[in-house]
């Protein structure tokens, strides 16, 4: 495993970069290769990979295999899959891969499958409605027990279960749970208490606050309406919840959507759906460990990643989903490659002299275009876009006559061009000569028609990929998660640093608790630095 930086493939791409990179121009490459489109679009199960509207060719894409194979990429991945003590700063092993391997394969089979088919015949307990009684769900959890299956149930929408509400409370802040609660009645509603540590200050106050408000308005069985899904089944029980699913520390938690913290997403779409979830999950790591990195769409992204990153400057990615159902997937993604690649210290905790995780942002489309998409197209800032297209719309159990579903699904036509349409204008671009000669140009009373038609230009040539899936089923999503999980792990293995533990988020933690007592008046602000001590006064008084 060497660093990035210290491989003489490195050095060849910086070379790379100053002949060919720097000025590299979609517009003349399309031109200049017919075959562009078929050469750099991939197939991987349940999701087709257009890359062809990136800035690099394959002579850049053979610099890049030669760089992941000298940083031992195949290696590390290898490592993951077989269990080895990948995350070294807390000692364990990195195993999301194995929640979805089938029974009798992968590491710890047994213990995931009994927890599995254990869940997954609670869930369907559940769903049966008539009997339960339950008619919403709520989820109480934060970050990785709450953001996947956040995003995943309504990007399931038509699978879910027609009697069944969902809510989704994370915030300490209490308006979250405060505006869920106002809709609820005790015997109808089922608390999901999600945390790893089952410690995370959050979740604790959220839960104790449900608890109560049960308890108040005349709720009883505790053990029927609460359950837990977390690694510390003794703080559960500790808590008073019996109903327990377990999983185990080598489930990070922005991989945990695949074990008991996806029971949310079981409820909602059941046990076979759950399943197919996992079986697509499982198509994609096989690709990941299988398919030679030349073929290998994970690979691939995380390698064009560098190099938007370390070479081009770009210091972030914007995400766009043109499926509605997805408007949390950059959430999500937010979580999955800046808590796990915004890392400044290699694996030796030596100081990284390059970049690591971009920000990575969006919006679905179309909301997105009539918001950020003008600097996309017009600001200053390279910024690579990622559309995600589903071919066929999937609208569940609507009720609707023929002639809405046929209106929809022209509305689903609309949709694919708008997406189609924003990768292009990214490329093309516009000339001010172009614009100059757009007939009628608007009159301005204060602009001639030179000036007008440079603001109305585009450059062009600004990057974008686009993903394409079929439909968006509990398949095809499960593939399309494990596509970005292993995304991520490439560019943090060629990096060179550890993708799975989070440091940088327990200083806040600890200083939050240093500051509770100083707020409500038990200690006094003495020591602090003179900005937080002042808010504290004005909040105080
Ligand atoms: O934000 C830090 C973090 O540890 C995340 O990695 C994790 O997903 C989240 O807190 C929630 O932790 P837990 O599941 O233990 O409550």
């Amino acid at each position: 495993m060497i660093r990035c930086d210290r491989t003489a493939a490195w050095a060849a791409l910086k070379g790379h970069f100053e002949a060919h990179g720097r000025d590299f121009d979609l517009r003349v490459a399309f031109a200049r290769d017919p075959g562009r489109f078929s050469s750099l679009s991939f197939e991987a199960p349940g999701v087709f990979a257009d890359l062809s509207k990136n800035l690099f060719d394959v002579a850049t894409l053979h610099f890049l295999l030669d760089l992941a194979r000298e940083c031992g990429l195949e290696a590390q991945r290898d490592a993951m899959y077989a269990g080895k003590s990948i995350n070294t700063t807390e000692d364990r092993a990195v195993l999301h891969t194995a929640l979805r391997a089938p029974r009798g394969q992968g590491p710890h089979t047994d213990e995931v499958h009994a927890v599995l088919d254990a869940m997954l015949a609670w869930a369907e307990t559940v769903r049966d409605t008539a009997a339960s009684g339950i008619r919403h769900v709520v989820n109480i959890g934060i970050g990785g027990s709450d953001l996947g299956p956040q995003m995943v149930v309504p990007a399931l929408d038509a699978f879910v279960h027609p009697g069944l509400h969902f809510h989704f409370v994370s915030n300490v802040d209490g308006h979250d749970i405060s505006t869920v609660l106002r809709r609820l009645k005790p015997a109808e509603t089922l608390f999901v208490v999600a945390s790893k540590t089952f410690t995370t200050q959050e979740t604790m106050a959220n839960a104790q606050l449900a608890r109560s408000w049960f308890e108040a308005e005349g709720g009883t069985d505790i053990a029927r309406h609460f359950v837990a899904t977390t690694t510390n089944v003794e703080a559960a029980a500790a808590f008073g919840i019996t109903t327990t699913f377990g999983f185990w520390d080598w489930v990070g938690g922005r991989f945990s959507l695949w074990s008991a913290i996806g029971l949310p997403i079981a409820l909602a779409i059941g046990a076979d759906h759950f399943r197919e979830l996992l079986t697509g999950a499982h198509a994609m790591d096989r690709h990941f460990a299988e398919a030679p990195l030349a073929a290998n769409v994970p690979a691939l992204l995380g390698l064009l990643d560098v190099w938007y990153r370390n070479f081009h400057g770009a210091t972030s990615r914007s995400v766009a989903p043109y499926h509605h159902g997805l408007r949390r997937l950059p959430a999500y993604l937010q979580q999955l490659e800046m808590e796990s690649n915004g890392k400044r210290v290699d694996r030796d905790g030596e100081a990284l002299p390059y970049a690591t995780s971009p920000v990575v942002w969006g919006e679905p489309g179309t909301n997105s275009q009539h918001a950020y998409f003008q600097m996309l197209h017009q600001g200053t800032d390279l910024i690579p876009v990622e559309f995600l297209l589903v071919r066929r719309p999937t609208f569940g159990s609507a009720g609707l006559n023929d002639d809405l579903t046929a209106r929809l699904e022209r509305q689903q036509t609309l949709l694919l061009a708008n997406g189609l349409a924003q990768s292009q204008a990214l490329m093309c671009g516009k000339t001010a000569e172009q614009a100059l000669a757009d007939r009628p140009l608007p009159a301005s009373a204060q602009a001639d028609a030179a000036t007008l038609a440079r603001h109305r230009s585009f450059p062009g040539n600004r990057p974008s990929t686009t993903l394409l899936l079929d439909r968006l089923t509990p398949h095809s999503l499960g593939a399309l998660i494990a596509l970005y999980e292993h995304r991520v792990f490439t560019s943090g293995a060629l990096w060179g640093i550890n993708s799975f533990d989070q440091w940088g988020v327990e200083l806040g933690k600890v200083l939050c608790r240093d500051l509770l007592p100083r707020l409500t008046a038990e200690a006094s602000p003495e020591g602090l630095d003179a900005s937080t001590a002042g808010l504290i006064a004005r909040l105080r008084s």
